[in-house]
């Protein structure tokens, strides 16, 4: 490392060397410390250049060709949420600290980088050169370089993708995508990101969708054919307000990205789809919360929206990804907004929030306590501290949320999918009523719900389920992610090993973590047969795996150090 002479001065130009020294610091990283030759004065700027190589590191994943779509040339991603960009770049990485950023990317031939950046120029010698205006936390820094190609969507939006993906890509958010953000402007003021973009990455990126400044970064399961899975699009264009502008300074209170998101992706699509829709993708929510609760406990530490994380804990903050964070606190966010009693008034809440605090890291305390001044009646009356539905309560304790926005209006959707499941579950089925109900025109998130009920109900009565997949080879043949991770999550329930297969095929076609851990759980927690095929499955795949999945998988089957 090297302090550089400030800018104008007198001094060398190449800087003045400094003693450099890494520290233990985590389980997920070390400190770099660096020695200055004198204690800097408060306010005083300091250029330090850091000459660094990043190799093996979780932050940044090297992909075989074998491991992309195209299976011709490798591919290169960094992933820097929650805290693994130290192994990207030196950095303060810690979402409290916003900083501005600037990239100089040189790649072989055949090769394109793209980045979280507002800007972008390819220049000579395929070297691409990046520039963000907005101060963005370190984990929202980005890059790809693969064989990709982009294609027009919309005003300020284009996808990307390897070019055997690109024209499903295209086909999937032709048109769609602006209605979003114009929406998502009416109600949280301003877009300041200038594009909105969208990558789609290889199968074994481990995430839904990651909210990358500029340049959304999603799975591939996502090319459903239908756009029935554009709910990850609208929950990642809300974290461009809720997250990236307005960012939670802590790990610890994780909610406050995902918890607002989920509630800001809920107004967005209620305008656009209506607030039967919403309330039908919002109840799917509520099963994944309960069974999440169900599989760690109420009581579970990280399932209060207030993770105490310290080093010497042992918490790591990318354990706090779970469905507390996003559905609790979307429950807590409804909850803020059933004090209110007017939807906009709480709107216009929303927007002077994000207007107070943009380009800021905040605490849970700062967005309650300027919610109490916004509303000085609801502050007068002493809304914080109803008895059960404390602030407190809400932040500090575990379990289920203490209040439920109701999803009533979702009625109409989902009880013919309960009334299905019913149906279903009976001893002695009656294959009049079931051929009396039509499942053919249902949306992804109905049979999505059917699936649910199902496997809340499973195992079922012997030969339901075989029947269940020879009536509805929509369901048992899907291809869309979202039921097939259903059905092979009943498969596994109800014993069904004719179809065990369709596990294994699943799991070796991508890798996201929030399908893969619950079928290893699922197998885990099964027969000998299933336990088997956990094990064969993950042999056969680890090396697919992000590091992060592939661990947390270990954990599961017993394989961890
Ligand atoms: N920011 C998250 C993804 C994330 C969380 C990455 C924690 C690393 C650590 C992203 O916005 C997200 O929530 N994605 C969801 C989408 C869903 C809730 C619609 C996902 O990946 O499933
Ligand atoms: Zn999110």
């Amino acid at each position: 490392a090297a302090l550089l002479p400030p800018p104008g001065g007198p001094g060398d130009a190449a800087g003045q060397a400094l003693p450099v020294e890494s520290r233990p610091f985590a389980s997920y990283g070390s400190a770099l410390h660096i020695a200055l030759p004198q204690a800097p004065r408060a306010g005083q700027l300091l250029t330090l250049l850091i000459d660094y190589e990043a190799g093996e590191g979780p932050g940044v994943c090297w992909l075989s060709p074998e491991q992309t779509a195209g299976k011709q040339k490798p591919y290169m991603y960094t992933q820097g949420q929650a805290v693994l960009n130290r192994s990207f770049f030196p950095c303060f990485d810690t979402p409290s600290v916003k900083f501005t950023y600037s990239a100089t990317v040189k790649v072989p031939e055949g090769f394109t980088a793209v980045m979280s950046a507002t800007s972008w120029e390819k220049q000579k010698d395929n070297t691409f050169v990046f520039k963000m205006s907005q101060p963005i936390p370190s984990y929202l820094i980005a890059l790809v370089v693969g064989d990709i190609v982009s294609a027009d969507v919309g005003p300020r939006s284009r996808v990307w993708a390897e070019p055997c993906l690109i024209e499903a890509a295209k086909k999937e958010y032709d048109g769609v995508i602006e209605e979003f953000l114009v929406v998502g402007e009416k109600l949280f003021g301003p877009y300041v990101w200038g594009r909105y973009d969208i990558l789609f990455m290889p199968p074994s990126f481990p995430f839904g969708g990651m909210e990358n400044p500029c340049l959304t970064f999603v799975t591939p399961c996502l090319l459903a054919g239908d756009r029935s899975l554009v709910d990850v699009i609208i929950h990642e264009i809300s974290h461009s307000w809720f997250g990236n502008l307005v960012t939670n300074a802590t790990w610890g209170e994780f909610w406050l990205n995902e918890g607002f998101t989920m509630y800001a992706q809920r107004r967005i699509s209620t305008e656009v789809y209506g607030l039967p829709y919403t309330c039908l993708e919002a109840a799917t929510g509520r099963a994944l919360l309960r069974q999440h609760m169900d599989a760690t406990g109420e009581d579970h530490p990280l399932n209060k929206l207030r993770v105490v994380i310290e080093p010497g804990l042992c918490v790591n903050p990318d354990d706090t990804y779970n469905e507390t964070p996003y559905e609790k606190g979307y429950c807590f966010v409804s909850y803020l907004a059933h004090l209110v009693g007017n939807q906009s008034k709480f709107d216009a809440f929303l927007q002077a929030y994000v207007n107070r605090f943009k380009f800021q890291s905040i605490t849970a305390d700062d967005t309650l306590e300027f919610f109490l001044e916004y509303f000085p009646e609801l502050k007068e009356k002493g809304v914080d501290s109803i008895p059960g539905f404390e602030f407190d309560r809400w932040l500090n304790t575990p379990g289920w949320p203490p209040y439920l926005p109701d999803l009533s209006p979702g009625q109409q959707l989902m009880r013919p999918a309960e009334e299905l499941a019913e149906l279903w579950a009976a001893d002695s089925l009656n294959m009049e009523a079931i051929e009396a109900m039509d499942i053919m025109g249902w949306r992804t998130y109905q049979l999505v719900y059917f699936l649910d009920q199902v496997l809340q109900k499973s195992p079922l009565p012997e030969g339901n389920v075989k029947r269940l997949s020879k009536m509805y080879p929509k369901i048992s043949k899907a291809q869309n992610a979202e039921l097939r991770l259903r059905w092979c999550q009943i498969v596994l329930k109800n014993n069904l090993e004719a179809e065990y297969s369709k596990v294994k095929d699943f799991l070796h076609s991508q890798g996201k973590q929030k399908y893969t851990l619950p079928l290893y759980r699922a197998m885990w927690g099964g027969s000998e047969a299933t336990r088997a095929l956990a094990m064969e499955t993950f042999s056969a795949t680890a090396p697919q795996l992000h590091v992060n999945v592939q661990n947390y998988v270990k954990k599961i089957l017993g394989l961890a150090e």
